[in-house]
This record gives structure tokens, sequence and C-alpha cells, in this order.
């Protein structure tokens, strides 16, 4: 594994774990998790693994074969800074119960198509210490630590769906999460078996404003919340009632909020059901409310998923966080090949720049690799 050759050659041992954590996308769920709601993600076949010894002096050496050079030295906290902050963190949730660490890292994730590439450094890494140090935490555990490291120590203040993830998705699964509880179960996603595949369309382009807005949205969605009286948004239960005590951005972001739980609980009882040709109508209403409710969409993402569905995808809409990043398409597999083009020829019209296409196959949580 050309990971354990890179630990070998830099730390001249080998290293005593390796775990790989993978990205994700999203079904459908979107900006529910920080209100306490549901999602349904799923692991992606990309991701992060790493290989590591822990130190007992405090210092952390850490290598990546995405980034050139020697491994970078801390030997405090303090000192860390880029991505690297990214496994600090996570070392620093940890305190006392661990010290330092020879780390080499290695990742597949499409950079910047908003596939959790952190959350799978984070998990990767989490998960790691926690089996050389016996520390006995459950996966849930682990992403909820990843998830303060991010919070706390990176200062993004994401929800838990990325990290849960990547630390507790199934292969041929999806996660379906009540972010409350963080009760969790595995729901079987076989759409080959329906004759369907689910194309991630990568705009390939992420905008510099997103981490901003994306803490302004949770802000409004907490102070909607305070107005209603309601611990989160999860807690409305007359929806019109709600909307009618608010105003402005914070009556839209309720009433996407709300509707859109409420779509995830619609989509697994269809999936149980197996009635998954039926999910595409579930992704599109998601869609409207992300660009008109939530206004988290761009200009990219709408266009992948009008071309999508016009070049015959059963429904669409954009993925994660927004304002760049994915969309995901359920495509009968007859018409990949159409769909494909039609998004393809709606951004050479509008001269954006070329999309990226990815199936996205539900695949293994992270797991120890040797
Ligand atoms: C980002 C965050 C998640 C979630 C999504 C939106 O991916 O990291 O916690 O809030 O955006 O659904």
């Amino acid at each position: 594994m050309r990971v354990v050759e890179a630990f070998r050659a830099a730390y001249g041992a080998s290293p005593q774990t390796v775990w790989h954590a993978p990205g994700r996308v999203n079904l459908i769920g979107e900006h529910t998790d920080y209100n306490d709601g549901f999602v349904l993600p799923f692991a992606v076949p990309w991701g992060v693994t790493a290989a590591l010894t822990p130190r007992a002096d405090g210092v952390v050496r850490l290598l990546s074969l995405q980034a050139s050079g020697e491994p970078v030295t801390m030997a405090t906290r303090e000192e860390s800074a880029g991505w690297t902050r990214y496994v600090v963190g996570v070392l620093a949730m940890l305190g006392d119960r661990v010290a330092g660490a020879d780390i080499a890292i290695d990742g597949d994730v499409p950079q910047g198509a908003g596939l959790s590439s952190s959350a799978a450094l984070e998990v990767a890494v989490a998960s790691a210490l926690n089996d050389v140090h016996g520390l006995g935490l459950t996966p849930m555990e682990l992403a909820l630590l990843s998830q303060r490291a991010e919070n706390d120590f990176v200062g993004m203040p994401c929800g838990i769906m990325d990290q849960a993830a990547s630390a507790l998705s199934r292969e041929g699964h999806a996660l379906f999460l009540d972010c409350r509880s963080l009760g969790s179960r595995s729901i079987p996603l076989d759409l080959a078996a329906h004759g369907l595949s689910l194309l991630i369309i990568d705009t390939q382009v992420h905008h510099e404003h997103a981490s901003g807005e994306y803490a302004k949205r949770r802000a409004e969605c907490e102070s909607a919340a305070r107005k209603l009286g309601v611990p989160a948004l999860r807690d409305v239960t007359d929806l019109a009632g709600a909307l009618g005590l608010l105003q402005g951005d914070e009556r839209k972001r309720t009433e996407h909020v709300v509707t859109e739980s409420h779509r995830v609980e619609a989509l697994v009882g269809l999936l149980r059901a197996g009635a998954v040709k039926e999910i595409g109508a579930l992704l599109n209403a998601s869609h409207l409310s992300l660009r008109n409710l939530f206004e988290v969409s761009s200009p990219e993402l709408d266009v992948a998923v009008e071309a999508a569905v016009r070049g015959g995808a059963r429904g669409a809409r954009m993925t994660g966080g927004g304002f760049g990043g994915s969309a995901i398409a359920l495509v009968p597999v007859e018409r990949l090949e159409g769909v494909q083009e039609s998004v393809s020829a709606a951004y050479a019209e509008r001269r954006f720049r070329a999309p990226r296409f990815l199936p996205a196959v539900p695949s293994q949580g992270a797991h120890r690799v040797s």
C-alpha cells in the first residue's frame, strides 16, 4: 500500500495501524442536521487512508501524499495550519488520552466537489487513534469528536452529517440518521436492481463565500427557532402557524428545513416500499426548496439539475452545503450517456467550466485496512 511505503520511508518503521474513512454524498436532507432533523447520506468509494503510530513525546509528524515535501513536524497544537488543522484538531479533542503521533495520509476524494474530504480525514485519524490507544469509542462517538474538532478547532460550524456518514455507513446502504437522538438505521439502496444509477455532477466550482453563508444560515435557523419558542426547527409541528410568526429570510429558511426533514422520512418510506423509481420527485422538490427558500444553490448547480432532468434523469438536486460543489441525478442506466451530454452541452453553452461526472456507489464507512 502506497501510504504504508510512504510512512516507512519517512519515519523508518511500519505504522501500527492503517484506517480508511470515506467521503460522503447526501441523498436528501440538506441543512437539516444542525436543526436536529433527519438526513440520508451514504459513503462514497473515495476517502482518506491514515497510517499511524503513536508517540509519547507529544510531537506530531504529518505527511500527505497529496502535499509535496518533507513531513510537517509540530511540537505544539498551535503550530498547525491549513489542512493539518483537521488532524491536529482531532488530537486536541482527545486531550490527555493521546500524546503525539507519526502519521501518513493518502486521499482520493475529488477536491472541491463537496464530498466531505475533511470529514474523511478527521474520521480516519480519529479511528486510527481510537484503535492504537484502545479507547473503545463507538463510531458515533468518533463522529462527534471529529465534528467537535471541526467546530471548535478549525472553526467551521458544521452539523454531524458528514462525520456520521463517514464513520457509520454500510456498503450498499444509505444512513438514515436522526440528528437529535443520533439514532441511525442503514437503509438498503440497491439502485442497480431497479435499473438506476446515481450520478454525481461535480460543477468544479466552489464559491469563496460558502463558509460565511453557511454560518449565516445556521444563525438564521437558530434565531427562527428562538422566536418560535422551540429548541430547534425540528420541533415545528404547525408549519403554517410557524410561518405566520416569522418574516423574510427566517420565514423562508424555516419552510425549507421543516419540509426538507419530512422529505427525508418520505424518501425512506419509498425506499422501504421498494418504490425507488418514485424518489425522483422528492429530489426535485428538495432542489427547488434549497434554491428558492434556503438560497444556497448557484447558477452551475441549477443548470446541472435542469439539464440532467431534461436529459432523462428521474430527479436531481444539489447536494452538500451548496454554493458550488456537486449535484446528484437519479438516472435510468440507459439514459446515463444522454444525461451527461445534456449537462455538458448546457455548461458549454453558458461557458461554464466543464463538469465532471462520477458514479455514486454506496460504500463502506470507516474500517481498518491493516
Ligand atoms: C455541510 C456540513 C453538514 C451539513 C451540510 C448541509 O456539508 O458539513 O453538516 O450541514 O453542509 O446539509
